[in-house]
Formats: structure tokens, C-alpha cells, sequence
């Protein structure tokens, strides 16, 4: 039996091991840059133990911010070939003093991070001139969202690539993605190099995500023409979620770095969204739905990003009850949860990377929420669950949750972030 003091070293080694001068790679080879959620993570982990390089690890995120706000999902800092696909598949306008990156973005886990970094700092005079720095640039990544990602303003932001979610090849993707042609073009993927092909997406995914690249390098990167050329328009269940979160922890920060105007626009956008995210309510999921704006339908598809409305004041109090009472289901189906898919749905694959396996940063998410609405007994079950993962199996990317194998990729930095987060 390992004490909450081994457990907390052997996190702290890793993202020190994974450091790489400022910005912390998700996992040695099979992700050999910044990835924005990631670091996201990592930065709220880094912040237990060396507050400095929490902040630097925001800083180098946005170091690769876009004029129009946007933040990327990747920023590659130095070149290597061990990645599929780099910054030459890509294609995306060349800025002096900007580091290379993706055109696309992922969760926006920032101003989460950032707030609550901020909140519990030990050393306050860093943390104000941080936040004074960091604030506008979090302030102008959310005002691309509502730009870039819900033009209408429904209060729903619609991703334009499954990677946007960060959880990649969900079944809340399979339809969407079945209406995405497959690329033309010969390449070479490098993850099954890394890791089990068995616990990746599989060969024709990838075919469809290399599409959506290729559709939006064609016009440039520009989000009005992103948008109109989009093949593919899901308004993730689990990103709305971040972002609504997200926008009620700018808004925090904001009333102590920002203007009464930046408040008031903030708190526009928390009231539209909280409204469309509750209208996506399943009684019959006991869960959220994603929805698909080309088909105009609610998506079929049972995943725990359904239940990441309860990090925000979305659900009402029936609806966190009914949502306990399903996780608790899915988990009495697992040896630890939360899977990602629940164990006797037919499309439930234990190993296969978003169809299946319990993530522990989804668990970190979920905890907080559940201890956000006063549900403190299914939280302390989930921490108990993550915790005994770290302890027996490792800080692996993901794990089985029938049997608990861990999966993907090794000595994965968001998972050392998540125990130190737990156990701090
Ligand atoms: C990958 O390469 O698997 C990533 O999830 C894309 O961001």
C-alpha cells in the first residue's frame, strides 16, 4: 500500500520528467507538444507544488493564441516527425514570434485553471501580476467562442472537428463523422506506433478527421468560412459544459481584473447558455444530450460527457439526483468509474481510448461538480476509485474500467495533475 505521500511524489516526478522548458507534453512520444486542455490540467497540478511554473504553463499556452482569440488545441513549440498530424499537414498562417500550431481549438479548461489557481495562491503578488497578464487573453478566447463557434448566438457552441471535443472518437461522434467523406490523400499515422492500435480510433476515423483538416486549410483557417464549409457541426454536451464553467469563472476574475462592460457581456453569454444547455435535458438518459446542428437532432449516444453539466448551475436539483442515480448504475457495471460509455450499451469497448475507459480527468471534472451540488458520497466514491487507480495500476492515459488495464499512453501528465488535484 502506497501513502498519499508516494503517490503525490510519483506525480510530481512525472510532470517534472515531462517538462519541456516552460510547456508540459501530455505523455513522452505519443504527444510531443503543448496540447491546450492538457496543459490546462497540468498548470492546476504544477500549481500544488511550484506556483511559478503553473503560471508559466498558461503563459506558453497562450504564447500561441491567434489575433482573433483563438487558442489552439496544439502548439508546437519545436519540430519533430514523431507526431501525425505536424505543423506542415496543417497549414495555418505564419505570424512572427508565434509558435507554430494546429487551427483548431479544444475545451476550454483556461479560465477554469486560471481561477483556480488564482483563488488558493500561496503567493499572492504572483498570482495578481499573472492574472493581470493572463486575464485579457482568457477574456479574448471566450469572445472567439461565442464568434467563431455560435455565430447565431443560440448560447450553444458548435465544434467543427471531433477533436475539438478532445474526445475524439465518442460515440456522440459516430453519426456526425459518418456523413464526413473520407481524405484522398496518403499519410502515415504515428500514434499506433506509440500505442495499441486496439486502443486508438480506428483507420477509417482517421481517414475523416484528415478531411476535416484538409476542408478548413482550404479556406484559410477563417472561422466565417470554417463555419460555412463545416461538414460536420456538433455542439458537444461536455465542451458546453467547460465553456459555461468557464465563462462563470472569467466572470469571477473579471470582477477583479476586468471592466463592468466585460462583466456584463460575460454574464450575457452564462444566461443564453445555461438556458440552451438545459433545454438538452433527457429524461430518458437521466443525462445531457450533444446536438447535431446539420441533422437538427438531439444525438443518440450515452456518455459520462453527458453528466459534466453538473460543474456548472445547469442542472436543476431533480435532474442532479436523476444523474447520481444513472452514474451510480454505470459504476455497480465497473470495477471503478466513471466509463466513458456505460458497460451494457452495445457500443461499450473497455480499451478503446473515448469508447469506453474511465479518464481520470473526467473524474476530477465530475468530482467537482458532484461536490458543487452537495453530492459529497458518489464524489468521495469516484476520488476513491481514481486514487486506487494511481496506486495499483499507474498514471496511465486511460484504464479498462471492467478490469482496470491501463491504456494509451504511460506516465500521462494530466493523470499525475489529477492525483496531486485529489490528494492536495
Ligand atoms: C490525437 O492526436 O489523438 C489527438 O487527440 C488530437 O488532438
Amino acid at each position: 500500500m502506497k501513502t498519499k505521500e508516494m503517490i503525490a511524489a510519483e506525480a510530481i516526478a512525472i510532470l517534472r520528467a515531462n517538462d519541456r522548458g516552460g510547456y508540459t507534453v501530455p505523455t513522452a512520444g505519443l504527444y510531443p507538444f503543448q496540447w491546450n486542455w492538457d496543459s490546462a490540467f497540468c498548470a492546476m497540478g504544477f500549481a500544488t507544488f511550484d506556483e511559478p511554473r503553473a503560471w508559466r504553463e498558461l503563459e506558453t499556452l497562450f504564447s500561441g493564441q491567434w489575433e482573433d482569440g483563438l487558442v489552439p488545441h496544439i502548439i508546437f513549440h519545436k519540430p519533430t516527425d514523431s507526431y501525425f498530424p505536424g505543423p506542415e499537414v496543417w497549414g495555418t498562417p505564419e505570424v512572427e514570434g508565434r509558435p507554430k500550431s494546429s487551427g483548431i481549438t479544444q475545451p476550454p479548461v483556461a479560465a477554469i485553471a486560471a481561477r483556480a489557481i488564482w483563488e488558493r495562491a500561496q503567493n499572492k503578488p504572483l498570482a495578481e501580476a499573472r492574472m493581470r497578464e493572463l486575464h485579457p487573453k482568457l477574456a479574448a478566447s471566450h469572445r472567439w467562442w461565442r464568434r467563431a463557434r455560435d455565430p447565431q448566438g443560440t448560447g450553444l457552441a458548435a465544434l467543427l472537428h471531433n477533436w475539438e471535443s478532445g474526445m475524439d472518437n465518442s460515440p456522440v461522434w459516430d453519426e456526425a463523422l459518418d456523413r464526413v467523406p473520407r481524405t484522398k490523400t496518403v499519410y502515415h499515422r504515428k500514434d499506433t506506433g506509440h500505442v495499441d492500435a486496439s486502443m486508438r480510433p480506428r483507420a477509417i476515423d482517421y481517414d475523416r478527421y484528415v478531411h476535416l483538416i484538409e476542408t478548413y486549410r482550404d479556406v484559410g483557417w477563417d472561422p466565417d468560412r470554417m463555419w460555412d464549409a463545416a461538414p460536420l457541426k456538433v455542439a458537444h454536451i461536455g465542451v458546453n459544459a467547460i465553456l459555461l464553467r468557464a465563462e462563470m469563472d472569467l466572470l469571477v476574475l473579471s470582477k477583479a481584473f476586468g471592466a463592468v462592460e466585460e462583466q456584463r457581456e460575460i454574464a450575457e453569454r452564462i444566461s443564453v447558455k445555461r438556458d440552451a444547455i438545459a433545454k438538452l435535458w433527457s429524461p430518458s438518459f437521466n443525462a445531457f444530450q450533444s446536438f447535431d446542428l446539420i441533422s437538427n437532432a438531439a444525438i443518440d449516444a450515452r456518455t459520462s460527457a453527458g453528466f459534466l453539466p453538473l460543474i456548472t448551475s445547469a442542472p436543476s436539483a431533480s435532474q442532479v439526483k436523476a444523474m447520481v442515480i444513472e452514474m451510480r448504475r454505470w459504476r455497480a457495471l465497473s470495477q471503478v468509474g466513471m466509463p466513458t460509455v456505460a458497460p451494457n450499451d452495445p457500443r461499450f469497448e473497455g480499451r478503446r481510448y473515448w469508447r469506453g475507459p474511465v479518464w481520470p480527468i473526467v473524474n476530477w471534472l465530475l468530482i467537482d461538480g458532484l461536490l458543487m451540488h452537495g453530492e459529497a458520497g458518489l464524489a468521495e466514491d469516484l476520488k476513491r476509485d481514481t486514487l486506487s487507480l494511481f496506486e495499483n495500476k499507474g498514471f496511465d492515459e486511460y484504464f479498462d474500467p471492467v478490469d482496470q488495464t491501463p491504456c494509451g499512453g504511460p506516465n500521462f501528465s494530466w493523470s499525475a495533475a489529477t492525483a496531486l488535484w485529489l490528494l492536495r
